[in-house]
């Protein structure tokens, strides 16, 4: 199968009409991409082509299109006999919920969606104007990296895109849906955005594929396991949100630009308020038995609007939640730990996915709550050796670094460095509240007595000793007022009073303005 050869009509002494109707059928034309075969097989594999992709992501009849007639200028291998319009990337503007976003969409069907000079062009081309008029940018990825027969000409192209991608980076949010095979060149710069989606079954995304690793390591690997959706979602976090089609990537993205503002000096768009979902009472939600888990995720919805709660990177780190809902109508960025997973230990993944969804919500304005019931950082050799002091110092520097308004809930354990992490007061927490089942010190009630009476109880000691250590251990540190009386908690509040404080609370800090000191920039460990 090869591609047609794509000749521009010829206009000398052409009536007006002629050439209407020439216009209107290479209009036609760019819809066919790589021909009727190629289609037939993208949509044998459950794919959309480039096209249906940005029509069902964009608000009907909302898409200008951009360079529908650009060709690709290489003259190598027998490229000068085949030419596309559009060469394999579909750009332009559009809108979302009446919103403007900027959109390039890779069309495997042409050259295997890979990326030439003229492709890095356009998709460069909207990414300017998504930056310079303040608009998201939506990449739609379906494409087997740099085109070979262009070389150090493609490679160019590549920076090209990844600079514009840094650069954009904080000032416009930027999301990337992979849609299909994405190898090479094409994986950086989703990398670079702020959130990918990735489709079941149809998407991988790897450096180098499993040929490539057979021959160098001697690995036996599927493409599945190396850079399948479940993989990236689960193990790597590359990717953030999972979803079983095509057209259920396209919708995710729609919901999730309705949490986020066009550009960093916009506010989030705010919707009209609508009530928490009635349920049982959140006064009787929190476990007594202080090691007995329960589900952060059902607390969290039972304080949102509508019971709503958009989760970012579910199925990573599962350990801490982060995510989107809307208090009385205005997006709020939470971060919780979640006692359902290593009791809401943090650990070296969570500490990155917590670190990096606090500098995207800094950084577009999005105020940050914290729910925390945390009993410290992952004790062992895998994570000392991983890294977790430089991996745990990353969540610290994020939420000192953010400036946006910050409100914390205390709503069981507060150990140790997690406590400071997760928005203790003195790391420039606006307001701090913790329920009555709050726990605030240093190290657990065991831990603690180990340290405190290691001389005094000896491993043969009597049981009842040892309880009686921990009864007082827990009678002085195991509730929030110690803390309060220093003012470290601004308040005790009533579990079901959560949300009236919240939206109270957020009320009382839009006007905040707060900055970091002058400089270049930070240096996050990294
Ligand atoms: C030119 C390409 C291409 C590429 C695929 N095609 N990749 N053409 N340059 N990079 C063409 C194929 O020749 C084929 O053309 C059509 O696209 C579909 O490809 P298939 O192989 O038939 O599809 P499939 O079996 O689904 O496999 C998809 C794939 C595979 C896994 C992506 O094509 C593949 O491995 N491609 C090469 C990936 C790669 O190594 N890329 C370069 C990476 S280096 P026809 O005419 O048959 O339809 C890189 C460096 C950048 O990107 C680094 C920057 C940091």
């Amino acid at each position: 199968m090869s591609f047609s050869v794509f000749r521009f009509p010829f206009p000398d002494q052409m009536t007006l009409e002629k050439r209407i109707a020439d216009l209107e059928a290479l209009r036609e034309k760019r819809l066919e991409g790589g021909g009727a075969e190629r289609i037939e097989r993208q949509h044998a594999e459950g794919k959309l082509t480039a096209h249906e992709r940005v029509t069902l992501l964009l608000d009907p009849g909302s898409f200008l299109e951009l360079d529908p007639f650009v060709v690709h200028r290489c003259r190598d291998f027998g490229m000068e006999k085949t030419s596309i319009p559009g060469d394999g990337v579909v750009c332009g503007a559009g809108t979302i919920a009446g919103r403007p976003v900027y959109v390039f969409a890779q069309d495997f069907t042409v050259f295997g969606g890979s990326l030439s000079e003229s492709n890095a062009d356009k998709i460069c081309k909207v990414m300017d104007l998504a930056v310079q008029n303040g608009a998201p940018i939506i990449g739609l990825n379906d494409s087997g990296g740099a085109r070979i027969q262009e070389g150090v000409v493609s490679l160019a192209g590549y920076s090209k895109v990844f600079l514009r991608n840094t650069r954009a980076s904080g000032v416009v949010p930027q999301i990337s849906a992979i849609l299909g095979p994405c190898a090479g060149g094409a994986v950086y710069s989703p990398a670079i955005t702020d959130f990918v989606f990735m489709t079941e079954k149809t998407s991988y995304l790897f450096v180098t594929g499993p040929d490539v690793i057979r021959t160098v390591t001697h690995e036996e690997v599927t493409k599945e396991d190396l850079g399948g959706s479940r993989t990236h979602s689960s193990v790597s976090g590359v990717a953030h949100f999972v979803r079983g089609s095509d057209e259920a990537v396209l919708a995710g993205i729609r919901e999730l630009l309705s949490y986020l503002p066009g550009n960093h000096l916009d506010d989030p768009p705010v919707r009209a308020p609508r009530d928490a979902p009635a349920g049982t009472d959140l006064n009787v939600f929190i476990p007594e038995e202080p090691n007995r888990p329960y589900d952060m995720a059902e607390l969290v919805r039972r304080i949102a609007d509508a019971g709503e709660f958009f989760e970012v990177h579910a199925a990573f780190a599962r350990n801490i939640l982060v995510g989107f809902i809307r208090l009385h109508g205005r997006c709020v960025g939470v971060v919780a730990n979640q006692p359902m997973h290593l009791a809401g230990v943090l650990d070296i993944d969570a500490s990155i996915k917590g670190a990096r969804f606090v500098r995207f919500c800094d950084a577009f304005g999005i105020p940050l709550l914290v729910f925390e019931d945390v009993p410290g950082f992952l004790p062992g050799t895998q994570q000392e050796y991983g890294g977790i002091i430089r991996h745990g110092a990353k969540l610290l520097y994020a939420f000192a670094e953010a400036t946006v308004p910050k409100v914390s809930v205390i709503t069981r354990k507060a150990y140790g460095g997690a406590y400071c992490v997760m928005l203790s007061k003195d790391l420039g927490t606006d307001f701090n509240f913790a329920f009555p089942t709050a726990e605030i010190a240093v190290m657990g009630p065991e831990g603690a007595v180990n340290i405190l009476y290691r001389r005094e109880l000896p491993a043969d000691a009597a049981p009842e000793t040892r309880a009686g250590k921990v009864a007082e251990y827990k009678a002085n540190f195991a509730n929030p007022y110690i803390a309060a009386r220093r003012g470290y908690v601004d308040d005790i509040i009533e579990p079901s009073e959560t949300r009236t404080r919240l939206i109270a609370a957020f009320q009382f800090l839009e006007g905040k303005r707060a900055a970091m000191p002058k400089k270049k920039h930070g240096n996050i460990p990294l």
